[in-house]
């Protein structure tokens, strides 16, 4: 599909100061927008200016959270080029969070594309200083009047692209972690193996407690006994113990709702596979081709 671009006629002042980006608070000039109904299913998908839009007060979105996101990365590398990191990866999960949230299934090579298109249009916002990349936000929101607790009336994807450093704001120092047995971030059968934002809203008040005390950011434990280790706040956890990487199997964010995966029964290291005549470094990228 060729998706239709709308170039902003105010294009906005890029960050000068790439090692003051922090995390999430710049946005490009562009996003990607596709609605959704039963009726046309996915259409009108087009690159607009960066805006905000408007949605029912009544959406379902807004009073029982049914939105799905996802978050990847555009790399400059040293040679200048850009490249995304396993961005199918994130499209298929999409779709997995998409299926628990009762939204509607978008087609992985729809979300690679539009991606793929408005990583090109924005490269000039992609940093090139160490820790730093664009930050890539696909979501997806149920829309229309609609209160009683169903699936949306209608739908809307769109990506939003940040410029970002470091998700620590004083970076890695290293950081400090607290280990939280009180609340937890995912229970077998839940909802904490997808991306949906209520997730998220429900382990700030762990996190905030424990940045009272002095820490960066929370070690999550298992639901039932408190004794497994999950993953630390927003992010994946590994451990190198007698010299071996060990860290949740790639398939935990989904694995957590079995209560075989919710104590790594069977750690295991995510390696990607160089294809012929790639080094490792560079075969998990897919380059973004300058196209317009
Ligand atoms: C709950 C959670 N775990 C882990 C991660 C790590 O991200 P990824 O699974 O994309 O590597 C994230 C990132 O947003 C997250 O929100």
């Amino acid at each position: 599909m060729r998706i239709p671009i709308s170039k902003t006629a105010s294009p906005k002042t890029k960050p000068e100061d790439e090692s003051r980006l922090g995390f999430g608070c710049v946005f490009t000039d562009h996003m990607f927008i596709a609605d959704y109904d039963d009726a046309r299913g996915w259409h009108d998908a087009r690159v607009v200016p960066y805006q905000p839009f408007s949605i029912d007060p009544a959406s379902p979105v807004l009073h029982y959270s049914l939105e799905v996101f996802e978050g990847l990365k555009a790399y400059r590398h040293a040679n200048g080029s850009i490249g995304l990191f396993r961005p199918a990866l994130n499209c298929e999960r999409f779709n997995r969070s998409a299926e628990r949230m009762c939204l509607p299934q978008i087609d992985a090579a729809l979300q690679l594309e539009a991606i793929e298109t408005l990583v090109d249009l924005e490269r000039d916002w992609v940093p090139g200083s160490p820790g730093t990349s664009l930050y890539i936000r696909p979501a997806m929101i149920g829309d229309g009047a609609r209160l009683g607790i169903s699936r949306a009336q209608r739908h809307i994807y769109f990506i939003i692209c940040s410029p970002s450093g470091s998700f620590y704001p004083n970076g890695i120092r290293p950081v400090r972690i607290h280990i939280e047995d009180a609340y937890v971030r995912a229970a077998a059968g839940g909802t904490g193996g997808v991306k949906t934002g209520g997730n998220y809203a429900a382990s700030l008040l762990a996190t905030a407690n424990a940045k009272e005390r002095g820490y960066d950011q929370v070690l999550w434990l298992d639901a039932r006994e408190r004794r497994y280790i999950e993953e630390v706040g927003a992010m994946n956890v590994m451990f190198v113990i007698d010299g071996a990487l060990v860290t949740p199997p790639p398939t935990a964010v989904s694995s957590k709702a079995s209560p075989a995966g919710a104590c790594w029964s069977s750690p295991r290291v995510s390696v990607c596979k160089p294809a012929s005549g790639q080094s490792a470094s560079t075969s998990c990228f897919r380059p973004i081709a300058r196209a317009r």
